[in-house]
């Protein structure tokens, strides 16, 4: 399988959470920072899995830069899942979450949205991650990679 990671992190989090996504997939695999990812990277993918903090509910501006470039001519059936690094903390709930938005901006360009938009929790607005999450990632990464691989 040939699999694109690109996440974005100020923290650390939502990178350990990328790494640990990149880890669980056997093949041709790679994690990339959102800025080191250039829209030639997205060729011939079978799976795209984008990550970014949700700052503010949204993800982060190197993210949106990301989300930019991508074309519709390079996101168009493409099979995607997104994911993001959030608060346990209800009140955070209004705002909404990185993941949604995401994904929501790779489908309008005609991604192929193959699993629900995940969040992977912090307990403080810097982290750490909360116990048992990289795991979690990790297994995340594993189901969709044998339900679409
Ligand atoms: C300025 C700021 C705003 C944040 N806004 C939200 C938010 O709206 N919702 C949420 O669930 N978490 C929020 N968080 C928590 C981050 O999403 C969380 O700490 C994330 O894991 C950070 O990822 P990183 O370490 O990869 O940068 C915020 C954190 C900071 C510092």
């Amino acid at each position: 399988m040939k699999a694109l990671v690109v996440y974005d992190s100020v923290y650390g989090n939502t990178e350990k959470i990328a790494k640990s996504i990149g880890g669980a997939i056997t093949g041709d695999v790679k994690v990339l920072r959102a800025r080191e990812a250039s829209p030639f990277e997205l060729k011939s993918l079978d799976l795209l899995i984008v990550g970014s903090p949700t700052y503010g509910g949204r993800p982060t501006p190197p993210m949106k830069d990301f989300l930019n470039g991508a074309s519709q001519a390079a996101i168009n059936g493409v099979k995607v899942a997104t994911f993001d690094t959030r608060m346990t903390t209800r009140a955070v709930k209004i705002f909404g979450y990185a993941a949604g938005r995401i994904a929501g901006n790779l489908k309008k360009k005609g991604a192929i949205i193959v699993a629900s938009p995940e969040g992977f929790f912090v307990t403080g607005s810097e982290g750490p991650l909360k116990e048992g999450e990289l795991e979690r990632a990790a297994g995340w990464a594993k189901e969709i990679v044998e339900r679409e691989g």
